[in-house]
């Protein structure tokens, strides 16, 4: 597996480049610096390293990305803050991984990016957005479908929503400024209409219908409604709503409700 790390010269870089030094061949390490003077400081602080370890690059400039990226499995992107370009870099790098097929984009954000009046917090919330955007159209795997049977979904049994809710409302302190993401299954409604075939034993069908039928369905019929359901459904059609599953799984404490388990239940 080839791993690049950018701001290699850096400091929180340095300690993912040490733990990684500590578990895995130097040869799957590519490190992005921008001058050879950088070089010459990382081969210093880690004799293992080799010429090879290194991109010289520079996130401003595409041309010098392309190269850095090719033939890399994996991208570990911490990138400056406090400069205006950050999220163009950002996006710089995400566009060229997805140009050479790199298989993952760590990114290491920062706490709290939605706080949007924090400058270098609103530079990161932006190209997670891009990169949410990007992960969900790349993901690919009758009921009633107000958009594209074969997008991901996040869903979220609401027993364990309520029970994650319940925990914290009952022991609130050691979740204090937490955020969490929950989402218990990821799958396409073609998968649920499949699951719930077999369980019933009969043919389930899907039925499109327009995202009008829908949002009458939920009532809506004008005004903010309206708009923010067509902008939901639009959405969910292009690129689905995927989630990682991790976050409550360690919640619950156990495995997520996924619909199968909620169809015998
Ligand atoms: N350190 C922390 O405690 C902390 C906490 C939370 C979040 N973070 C986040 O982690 C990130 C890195 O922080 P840090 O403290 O490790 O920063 P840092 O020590 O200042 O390192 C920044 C790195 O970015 C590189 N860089 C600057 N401009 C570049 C460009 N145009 N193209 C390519 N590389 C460029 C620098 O390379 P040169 O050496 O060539 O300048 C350097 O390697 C930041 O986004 C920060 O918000 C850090």
């Amino acid at each position: 597996m080839t791993i690049l790390i950018t701001g290699a010269s850096g400091r929180t870089s340095g300690y993912v480049i040490e733990a990684l030094l500590a578990s895995s061949p130097t040869s799957d390490l590519r490190l992005l610096v921008r001058s050879e003077v950088a070089i010459q400081k990382l081969t210093a602080k880690y004799p293992g390293l080799k010429p090879a370890n290194f991109a010289i690059g520079d996130l401003l400039e595409p041309s010098t990305i392309g190269p850095a990226v090719a033939g890399i499995d994996v991208i570990f992107h911490n990138g400056p803050s406090f400069i205006p370009n950050e999220t163009a870099m950002g996006i710089a790098l995400i566009e060229a991984a997805k140009a050479a097929g790199v298989k993952h984009f760590v990114f290491c954000s920062v706490l709290h990016p939605i706080l949007t009046k924090l400058l270098n917090h609103k530079a990161k919330r932006d190209i997670e957005e891009y990169l949410i955007d990007l992960s969900a159209t790349l993901q690919s795997s009758v009921i009633s479908a107000a958009w594209n049977p074969k997008t991901w979904q996040g869903y979220l049994d609401l027993h364990d929503l309520a029970e994650v809710a319940a925990k914290v409302i009952l022991d609130p302190a050691p979740h204090n400024l937490s955020r969490y993401e929950l989402c218990g299954q990821n799958c396409t409604i073609e998968d649920v209409a499949r699951e719930l075939s077999a369980h019933i034993g009969k043919k389930i069908a899907i039925k499109n219908i327009s995202s009008e039928e829908a949002l009458a369905h939920f009532g809506q019929s004008g005004g903010y409604g309206v708009e923010a359901g067509d902008r939901m459904l639009y959405y969910y059609n292009k690129r689905g709503i995927p989630g990682n599953t991790n976050v409550l799984r360690w919640l619950l404490g156990r495995e997520p409700t996924t619909w199968k388990a909620l169809f015998q239940l």
